[in-house]
C-alpha cells in the first residue's frame, strides 16, 4: 500500500497500483492544521454526547419499533423474502434451503427490546473503531477521507459509494417517516390528507395504488433550499432539538406507560432468537448517525478521554430510551397490529390514537417526533454533499459535485442532487424498504472500518493515534462479527440490492473516476 507523503509527490506513486494508492496523512493533517482550516478544540464529553443523540434519534424509533416488532408477511413463498441467517442455518442443517421461512420476516414481538440492547452492544465496539481512525486522521469528515488516507483509493471509492446508502437511503426512510407522521398531526387538526397523495407508491412487494408521497419529497425540498443558503444546525440549535426529542420519548413514555396492558408482552419473543436477529437488522437504522461523534475528532479537547466517553454515552441514553419505547408501545397493544397501514406507518402515533390518549399529549409527541426527522434530514442532507464535493476534488467524481454557489459558497449542485435522490424515491418507496438497505450499507462501512483498524496497527503502528482501542484485534473482530451477524438478520432481496449496488459503483469506478483521479493525473 502506497502512501504519498508532503517530501514525496503523488506523481511518484502514481506508477504504482493506482487501486491501491493512499493519500497522504500528513498531507491531509498539515492542510487542516493551516490557521485557515484549523477547528477551535471546544468540545467536551456532553457536547460530544449531545451531539451524538442528536444525529442518533431521528425517525426510527418512531417508525421501525412496529414493524420490526410485527415481522412481514408476504403470500407468496420467494427465496428472495428468507432471512439470510435462516437460509444459511437451514442449509448448515440440512444441506439445502427447504426448511427456511419464505414468507418474510419473523417477528420478535416485545423481545425487541432485547434486540435493541445487542445492537447497541455492536455499534458501541464499531463506535470504537470509528474513534481511533477518527484521531489518528483528525480531518473532520467521514470514513470515505479515512479510507483514502488508510486503505487505498479502490476501498476510498467502494465506503464513499456504500455511504450514500448510509446518509441517502436512510433519509429516504426518514422522509418517509416524516410522511406518517405529519399526515396523523394534520389528520389530528382535522385536515386529511388524501391517502393518494401521501402513502407510498410500492410497499411491501406490491403496488398500493397511491400516485406519490408528496410530504415526504417536499420536506426535503424545503430542507434543500435552506442548506443551499447555508443554514447549518448550530450546537445551540443541536442541544433544542436534543431537548424537544428527549422531552417527547420521556412523555411518551409516562402517558403511554399508563396505557400498558400487560397481557400484550406475552409471548415475549414469539419468533425466538431469528427474531430478535432480524429484529435487530431493522432496529440497526435507529442507531445510524452516532458514528458523527467520531468526527468531530479534530474539534475535541481531549479526544483519548472524551470521544469514547461521547460515542458510549449517547448510545446508552439512546438505548435506554429506545428500549423503554418499545416496552411501553408493545404493552400498548399487541404487536400484531403494526404489521401494516397507519399502526405500521405511525405507529406511536396510532397507540395513543386508538388508547384514547389526549390529543395535548399526542401532539406533543407527534410535533417532537417531526422536529426529530427534521434535524436528522437536516445533517444527513448535509454531510452526503460534502461526502460528494470530497469525492469530486479528489476527481472520483465530476467537478459538478465540488462546484460551489458564488454567493453562499456552499456545493449547491451536490444539495441539489442529494435533494432529488432522496425527495424522488422518497414520494415512492415505504421505509422498510429503504431502511433495510440503508442498514445494509452502514453495517458493511462499519465493517470495513474495523478490518481498517486491525490493518493500519501493522502497516503504521508508530504513528500517533490520540484514541487507542483497546484490546486490538479482538475489539475490531468482535465489532466485525457483531456487524456480520446482523447483516444476515436482512432479507436475501436486500443481499441483492445491496450487491447490485456495489457492481453500479465499481462500473462507475473504471469506467470514469479511475480515469479521472487526482493519482490518475498526476
Ligand atoms: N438513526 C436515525 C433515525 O433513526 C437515522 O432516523
Amino acid at each position: 500500500m502506497a502512501e504519498t507523503s508532503t517530501t514525496e509527490p503523488a506523481r511518484r506513486i502514481a506508477g504504482t497500483n493506482q487501486l491501491l494508492c493512499c493519500k497522504s496523512i500528513d498531507k491531509l493533517i498539515s492542510e487542516a492544521d493551516r490557521p485557515e482550516h484549523r477547528l477551535r478544540k471546544t468540545l467536551g464529553p456532553w457536547s460530544l454526547t449531545a451531539l451524538g443523540i442528536g444525529a442518533i434519534i431521528g425517525s426510527g424509533i418512531f417508525v421501525l419499533t412496529g414493524t420490526a416488532a410485527a415481522g412481514e408477511h408476504f403470500e407468496a413463498p420467494s427465496v428472495l423474502h428468507a432471512q439470510v441467517l435462516d437460509l444459511v442455518l437451514n442449509f448448515l442443517r440440512t444441506g439445502s434451503t427447504a426448511g427456511a421461512l419464505m414468507h418474510g420476516r419473523p417477528a420478535a414481538g416485545p423481545s425487541i427490546a432485547i434486540s435493541f440492547i445487542l445492537v447497541a452492544i455492536a455499534c458501541s465496539f464499531a463506535g470504537l473503531c470509528y474513534a481511533e481512525l477518527a484521531s489518528m486522521i483528525p480531518i473532520a469528515g467521514s470514513a470515505y477521507t479515512y479510507s483514502y488516507a488508510t486503505l487505498g483509493e479502490i476501498f476510498a471509492w467502494i465506503i464513499g459509494w456504500d455511504l450514500i446508502l448510509e446518509y441517502v437511503v436512510s433519509n429516504v426512510a426518514v422522509a418517509v417517516g416524516f410522511s406518517g407522521y405529519s399526515k396523523a398531526q394534520l389528520a389530528a387538526f382535522g385536515i386529511h390528507l388524501p391517502d393518494k397523495w401521501s402513502s407510498p407508491v410500492w410497499a411491501a412487494g406490491s403496488w398500493t395504488g397511491a400516485y406519490f408521497n408528496l410530504p415526504g419529497f417536499l420536506i426535503v425540498f424545503v430542507l434543500t433550499l435552506l442548506l443551499v443558503r447555508g443554514v447549518r444546525e448550530s450546537a445551540e440549535a443541536n442541544n433544542v432539538m436534543v431537548t424537544i426529542k428527549i422531552g417527547a420519548i420521556l412523555t411518551f413514555l409516562i402517558v403511554g406507560g399508563m396505557l400498558v396492558n400487560k397481557a400484550n408482552w406475552v409471548p415475549f419473543a414469539p419468533s425466538g432468537f431469528a427474531g430478535i436477529v432480524t429484529g435487530g437488522a431493522i432496529v440497526f437504522f435507529t442507531y445510524i448517525g452516532f458514528d458523527s461523534v467520531s468526527t468531530a475528532a479534530e474539534e475535541c479537547e481531549k479526544p483519548q478521554r472524551d470521544l469514547p466517553f461521547g460515542i458510549i454515552a449517547s448510545l446508552v441514553v439512546c438505548t435506554l430510551l429506545y428500549v423503554g419505547v418499545a416496552v411501553v408501545l408493545l404493552g400498548m397493544l399487541k404487536y400484531t397490529t403494526f404489521v401494516s397501514g397507519e399502526a405500521a406507518e405511525a405507529p406511536v402515533a396510532y397507540a395513543l390514537k386508538v388508547l384514547g390518549a389526549h390529543p395535548i399529549f399526542r401532539s406533543i409527541i407527534i410535533l417532537g417526533a417531526l422536529m426529530g426527522m427534521i434535524s436528522s434530514i437536516l445533517v444527513f442532507q448535509y454531510g452526503q454533499a460534502r461526502i460528494w464535493y470530497a469525492m469530486s476534488r479528489d476527481g472520483l467524481l465530476p467537478k459538478l459535485f465540488s462546484a460551489v454557489h458564488p454567493k453562499f459558497k456552499t456545493p449547491h449542485w451536490s444539495t441539489w442532487i442529494a435533494c432529488f435522490a432522496v425527495g424522488i424515491p422518497a414520494g415512492l418507496v415505504d421505509i422498510g424498504d429503504a431502511a433495510d438497505l440503508s442498514n445494509i450499507g452502514t453495517l458493511f462501512a462499519f465493517v470495513l472500518v474495523s478490518l481498517g483498524v486491525i490493518l493500519l496497527r501493522r502497516k503504521q503502528p508508530d504513528r500517533l493515534r490520540a484514541f487507542r482501542v483497546p484490546l486490538v484485534p479482538w475489539f475490531p473482530l468482535i465489532s466485525v462479527v457483531l456487524c456480520g451477524g446482523l447483516m444476515t438478520g436482512l432479507t436475501l432481496i436486500t443481499w441483492v440490492r445491496f450487491v447490485v449496488w456495489l457492481a453500479i459503483g465499481l462500473a462507475i469506478y473504471f469506467l470514469y473516476s479511475r480515469r479521472h483521479s487526482e493519482f490518475a493525473r498526476s
